[in-house]
């Protein structure tokens, strides 16, 4: 018998339904509510409301728990790497050696961008902000490549296959492109090479003559990029849903999935918590006095890569990239007192009711900035580095929505609170 809730509104009865996820969540089916009462759920910011059924990621914020397609994130980042979860994330099911095969020969046969494509570059300051300069690129995409972006879903997903692996292996090099081109380098065409390797090796190889990377760091990026993979419907990807429900290409919804990603209370969140660990140290403070000031509730003095709106516990995904920072930093013989600053912030929250009480815990980016800085990689690339990371579940994302046969374009509803009905006055009268 299928489950309902009852409704009691201006002395009628209601029925909703009740639908059941496959890991026992529930919600109130309202998809009938206006027309059968006249009435709107009223949720500021959607954190009480689902806007699909969705079989990519599993997250319970409450157990600190995450999955992709069924896998937990610790097995994912124990076992796999991140083209192989690229594929799990978007395809439903890890790959065959012959399936992984093809999708990396396609990402490394896609890996470069065109001269027409390079020049778009020249058209921003040195000092753009990246990700202003990644969403406009990626979307040009849409331009370069018009017969992967009809705007038409039959057309787009019967291309899906190439167009999802070029977006992923772009969007890497044109984010290698990005930290070239702010640094005054030269563009450096990608090699034959695994994936982590070839960002590495556009981003960094004029440094370093024949630019050789070490294991352990290839080891960590793969990991970083894999625990951004995907994360259910965050800021971004509920972005990306939303644009590509209006039957928009892929490359223009990931265009979109980038500008929401740029936020810093989103994305730029590990670009934040590095200006705060550095301003603790400039300022000789062990953590203590910041901790004091993130108490205030002001939002300018927040403790940034704490909280999160879903997880009320530990992010699993910073427990990970917490061991992964350790391990990284020694292997590299890196001493960043940085790191000491993060984990003294961490023990004194943890032990803070302020913090506990609000069930604030780390997240992805407490610890990620870190390890970034350890591989080379500057602050303000860390929000791309997310964005390359996260490129896969923007991309299965889209394809859900697009592959639904019976979706329908986003539009909520609201609550109107401006002034009622009134008449014009000609200027004349109006004082
Ligand atoms: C990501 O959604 C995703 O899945 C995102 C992400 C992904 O993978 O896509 O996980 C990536 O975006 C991680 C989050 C990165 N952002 C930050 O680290 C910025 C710092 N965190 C906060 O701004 C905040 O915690 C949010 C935005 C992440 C979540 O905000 P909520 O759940 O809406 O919490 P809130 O703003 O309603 O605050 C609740 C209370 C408030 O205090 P009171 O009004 O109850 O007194 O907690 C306080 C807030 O002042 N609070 C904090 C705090 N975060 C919330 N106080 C100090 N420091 C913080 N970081």
């Amino acid at each position: 018998m299928a489950m309902t809730a009852q409704l009691k509104l201006d002395d009628k009865e209601y029925s909703l339904p009740v639908i059941v996820g496959t890991e026992g969540e529930k919600a109130l089916d309202t998809r009938k509510l206006r027309a059968d009462t006249g009435y709107i759920a009223y949720d500021q910011g959607y954190g009480n409301t689902g806007s699909c059924e969705s079989a990519i990621t599993y997250l319970d914020g409450e157990n600190g728990i995450l999955r992709h397609r069924g896998y937990p994130i610790e097995q994912l980042a124990q076992h796999s790497n991140f083209v192989e979860t690229a594929y799990l994330v978007i395809y439903g099911e890890l790959p065959t050696v012959e399936q992984r095969k093809v999708f990396s020969g396609r990402l490394r046969q896609h890996a470069a961008i065109e001269p027409q494509m390079q020049a778009i570059f020249q058209g921003y300051p040195k000092d753009a902000p990246p990700m202003a300069m990644l969403s406009s690129i990626v979307a040009s995409l849409a331009a370069h490549y018009p017969q992967l972006a009809t705007n038409d879903f039959e057309k787009d997903l019967a291309n899906f296959d190439l167009a999802a692996a070029m977006a992923i292996s772009k969007i890497r090099t044109i984010g290698a492109m990005l930290y070239r081109y702010q640094n005054g380098l030269p563009y450096v065409p990608p090699k034959d090479i695994p994936f982590c390797d070839n960002l590495l090796h556009m981003m960094f190889s004029e440094l370093y003559q024949d630019y050789v990377v070490a294991p352990e760091v290839t080891r960590a990026l793969n990991t970083l990029l894999l625990l951004h993979a995907d994360h259910e419907q965050n800021c971004s990807t509920s972005t990306v849903r939303m644009v590509g429900s209006s039957a928009a290409n892929l490359f223009t919804s990931l265009s979109a999935g980038i500008c929401a990603l740029s936020g810093p209370l989103h994305g730029g969140a590990n670009t934040a918590v590095m200006h705060m660990l550095q301003s603790i140290h400039d300022e000789h403070d062990d953590g203590t006095r910041f901790i004091a000031a993130a108490k205030s509730g002001s939002k300018s003095s927040r403790l940034m890569g704490f909280g999160h709106a879903v997880y009320k516990n530990f992010d699993p995904r910073a427990k990970i990239i917490g061991q992964a920072c350790d391990d990284v930093l020694t292997k590299l013989g890196i001493n960043d007192p940085l790191l000491a600053i993060a984990k003294n912030l961490e023990q004194a929250a943890l032990k803070d009711d302020y913090f506990l009480s609000r069930k604030l815990y780390p997240n992805v980016d407490f610890y990620s900035g870190i390890i970034m800085r350890a591989l080379g990689i500057p602050v303000n690339m860390f929000t791309i580095i997310f964005a390359i990371g996260r490129a896969p579940g923007w991309i299965a994302n889209w394809r859900e929505v697009a592959a639904n046969p019976k979706g329908r374009i986003y539009r909520p509803r609201q609550v109107y609170a401006g002034p009622v009905k009134r008449d014009y006055r000609p200027i004349a009268q109006r004082g």
